[in-house]
């Protein structure tokens, strides 16, 4: 583990964004700069760090992070389900398949939990028994774990617009994909989450709910895009305190970006208005919680690309020219 003087010194490298124009057509999604030529698509994952749907700073090593927990997890689950991934020449990059995304994200969920105005717990608790077409059963706390996962899929919104959650009725209904492609979806979605739950499990870490995306390649299969089990897209708590917590009405010990949430929120902050400045040592402890998930998640120890970020990418990446 990286200590706080390592993290701190990283602060004047943190990757913002880059501009390789030589590497493809640019499309910057909140997090990810994406390059795409051909039926090649390149993935530079920045520090950024969003929450509310906005970027709100820059995070030491969260690129990096992000994208080795995604490689991790794309060759734990590449035998239940394809993905676009097809090499990481840099810490912070990956070379993937250029797919057609499909207008939908998959929720799945073990647990009743969340504190934003869309998350399960808030519907729940306002007294919504059917949550995306999920008949959900009364007595429910807080953070409950469900009888079996539920899958919420939600609408993937156009730049800027709010994703909506919506039924597989719903789906179908506005033609977003079709009956057969809808099956694939929800019955990878759900081998998926039971995959990431078993694997995390072994290593102490629940696997609380997630997110994935879906794209069709060019040979025409339905492959995972985007991420998959990062600290960005899902939840984790640890297992040994789970219990107690939950009897205590206590919140769960988060190892994902639930802390700068709950930081933001104790300032006033719900998503609306001006970001408070983030100081430096809540932007360090959130580098380090980031770090602290890799190599709890993955048994894997970090090993951590310290200094220029942006060089090291450029020169890395230079080959796809
Ligand atoms: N292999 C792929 N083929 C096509 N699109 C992909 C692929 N992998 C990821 N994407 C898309 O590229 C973008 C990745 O960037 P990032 O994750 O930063 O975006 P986002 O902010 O989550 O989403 P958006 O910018 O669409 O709101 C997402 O829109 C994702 O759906
Ligand atoms: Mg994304």
């Amino acid at each position: 583990m990286l200590s706080q003087d390592q993290i701190k010194a990283q602060l004047v490298y943190v990757l913002k964004g880059t501009n390789f124009p030589w590497l493809g057509e640019k499309y910057e999604g909140k997090i990810r700069d994406n390059y795409t030529k051909g039926d090649r698509r390149i993935l530079i994952v920045t520090d950024k760090v969003s929450a509310f749907d906005r970027v709100l700073g820059y995070i030491p090593f969260k690129g990096q992070v992000l994208n080795q927990m995604a490689k991790f997890w794309f060759d734990e689950t590449k035998d239940i389900c394809g993905n676009h991934a097809i090499e990481f020449p840099d810490p912070n990059a990956v070379v993937a398949k250029q797919c057609k995304a499909l207008p939908v994200e998959m929720v799945v969920r073990g647990y009743i939990t969340g504190t934003t105005s869309t998350s399960a717990w808030t519907h729940y608790k306002n007294g919504e028994r059917n949550f995306c077409g999920n008949q959900l059963p009364e007595g429910l706390k807080k953070d409950q774990k469900f009888d079996y996962p539920i899958i919420t899929p939600s609408t993937k919104a156009e730049h800027g617009d709010h994703d909506e959650s919506v039924s597989p009725q719903e789906i179908l209904d506005r033609n977003l994909v079709t009956k057969e492609q809808l099956d694939f979806l929800m019955s990878a979605s759900m081998a998926l989450y039971k995959k990431g739950v078993e694997i995390a499990a072994k290593q102490g870490i629940i696997l609380v709910d997630t997110k994935y995306e879906f794209g069709i390649a060019e040979d025409g299969n339905i492959i995972l895009i985007d991420e998959i089990h990062t600290p960005d897209s899902s939840r984790f708590w640890k297992t040994n305190t789970y219990q107690q917590n939950f009897s205590a009405g206590k919140e769960q010990d988060n190892i994902n970006k639930e802390y700068l949430r709950i930081w933001l929120a104790n300032q006033g902050y719900t998503g609306d208005g001006p970001i408070p400045e983030i100081p430096e040592d809540v932007i360090c402890e959130t580098s380090r919680r980031y770090i602290e998930a890799f190599e709890l998640i993955t048994g894997q120890t970090f090993s951590a690309g310290v200094g220029d970020v942006l060089s090291r990418v450029e020169a890395n990446l230079k080959k796809f020219k």
